[in-house]
Order: C-alpha cells, then structure tokens, then sequence
C-alpha cells in the first residue's frame, strides 16, 4: 500500500496518507493518483470491521499540500490524452467520495489547482496557518480538471467559485475559512495531530451512521431536496436494524460509553 510517492500509515482507526513528492511540491502526475486511487480502493474494499475509520490526507515537506496537477506531465499531453488524465484525477475524486468512510484534507502548504481540488473531494479539510489554496489554471490557458469547476461551486458558492476560477487568485488559509473552504486554520505544527484528534472522534462513532451520514450528504447535494429526504428516512429506518443502534441506545441508557463494531 505505501509507496515511495504515497506514503500510508496505519494509525489506530485511522489511515493517514501522504503526498511525497516534496521536491515536486507533491504535484500530481498519473502515477501518485494511480496510487491515491488505489488506496482508497482497497481500503474501501475492506469489510467494515477492518476497514479505517477516517483517511487523511496530507503532502510532505513544509510548503506543498499538492501544487497541482504535474505540469511537466501535463506538457506534452494531446487533448484525447488529457481527457484521459481529467477522467483520472476524477475518478480518484469520486473514489474519494464515494468511499464508505469519511476523508479529512490536512492541507500543510499550497494547495493550487490539482491539490485544491484532490482536497475538496475529501468530506472537509483543515489548513495549516501555511496552507495557501487557489485554483490557477486559466494562467496557464487552462481549466481546472478534477473536479474544481463544479466542488468549489458547491462548497463555497457559484460567486466566489467563480471569482476564484477566474482570477486564478491564490488565498491564504485565513480567507479560505472565510468564505468557507476550510472549516478550521490550525498552527502549522499542530495540523496533523488536531486532525487526528477529530479523525478519532468521528472512529469512536457507529462506522454505519458516519458512511450513511456521508452518503446521504453526498446523494443530497445531486438529487432534489424531497427525495433526499426519502432517502434520509429508509437510512434512518435501516439504522435501527443495526446492532450498532441497540449497543449505542442501551450505552445511553446504562450510563456506560457504547462499544460500536460496524454492524
Ligand atoms: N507541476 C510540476 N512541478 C511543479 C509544480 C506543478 N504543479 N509546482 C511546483 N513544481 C516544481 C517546480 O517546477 C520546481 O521543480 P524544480 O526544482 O525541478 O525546478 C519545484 O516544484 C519547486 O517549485 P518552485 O516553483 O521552485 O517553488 P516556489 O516556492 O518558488 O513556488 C509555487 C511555489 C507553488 C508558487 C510554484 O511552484 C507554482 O506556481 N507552481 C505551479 C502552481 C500551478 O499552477 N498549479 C496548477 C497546475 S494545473
């Protein structure tokens, strides 16, 4: 699973998975998304008891989350081809989201084109007071291709997508919080271990609620709002079927913590 350009760790519950491509500023080539989405596979693969509770997600080094996608890469590509890089690095967001547990983007330094997007198709990200995000791709007669048209739409809003989009500005991790990119900027040094700790948080949960959770956050935004809702109740339903649902009610009502095990 761990490579010499993806670097993975089993922590406890957690998996952590990091870019390592430092003297490329983890740009994004074929061959690290190769890697990402196969990771992320095979995890997802896993039946529910071994299988991570949360991914994170993180870059080597002190100045990239992922500088994007590999412009040296991407240099010689023909169009058919770069469709074929494009579909790529979608799939491995998709892969992402679809995944039956959450991702959180621990975005350490740049995050610019191909890293913002591969963050934001994490469930949510933190940012080192460091991070600096940015979608810079018309400057390169470009356009954003994982994925950042259409997920910094949704996460932030058509208007500063657009803005973003369009001026190809790079925002430091405090504007990111303001208009809602990330949901906390953390000192740089501490990024790693206060995502952890929340990574924790969300493993000590029933794993069934948190992959439903997920998947009806992500099936909610694509369909309308009054069949989500019915999706929303055959989850609720579903839930108590669980054995989780009665560990976790008879924990509540014994006054012990409860011992979820993902069935
Ligand atoms: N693709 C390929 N290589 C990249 C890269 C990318 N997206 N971003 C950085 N690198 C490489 C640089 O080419 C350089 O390699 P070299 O040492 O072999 O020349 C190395 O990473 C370090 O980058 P450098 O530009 O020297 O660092 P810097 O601190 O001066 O600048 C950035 C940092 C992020 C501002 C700058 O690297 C940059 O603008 N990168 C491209 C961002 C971008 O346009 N991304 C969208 C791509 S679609």
């Amino acid at each position: 699973m761990s490579s010499d350009i993806l670097v993975v760790e089993e922590d406890g519950p957690l998996v952590v998975a990091t870019l390592n491509r430092p003297d490329k500023l983890n740009a994004l080539d074929f061959a690290l998304l190769a890697a990402i989405g196969a990771l992320v596979s095979e995890l997802a693969a896993r039946p529910t008891k071994t299988r991570p509770r949360v991914l994170v997600v993180t870059g080597s080094g002190d100045k990239a989350f992922a500088a994007g996608a590999d412009i040296a890469a991407m240099s010689a590509l023909a169009p058919e081809e770069a469709r074929a890089f494009s579909e790529h690095g979608q799939r491995v967001g998709r892969a992402l989201e679809e995944a039956p547990f959450p991702s959180i983007a621990a975005v350490n330094g740049f995050a610019l084109g191909g890293g913002a997007e591969l963050a934001l198709a994490c469930d949510f990200i933190y940012a080192s007071e460091r991070a600096r995000f940015g979608q810079p791709e018309v400057g390169l007669g470009l356009l954003p291709g994982f994925g950042g048209t259409q997920r910094l739409a949704r996460r932030v809003g058509v208007g500063r997508a657009r803005e973003l989009v369009y001026t190809g500005a790079v925002i430091d991790a405090a504007r990111a919080k303001e208009i809602g990119l990330v949901n906390e900027v953390i000192p740089h040094a501490e990024l790693l271990e206060k995502t952890k700790v929340v990574g924790r948080v969300i493993a000590s949960k029933a794993p069934l609620s948190v992959a439903a959770a997920k998947r009806l956050v992500l099936r909610g935004s694509e369909i309308s709002l009054e069949a989500a809702l019915e999706l929303e109740t055959l989850a609720f339903g579903a839930a108590f079927a669980t054995k989780d649902a009665r560990e976790g009610v008879e924990a509540f009502l014994a006054k012990r913590p409860p011992k979820f095990q993902g069935e």
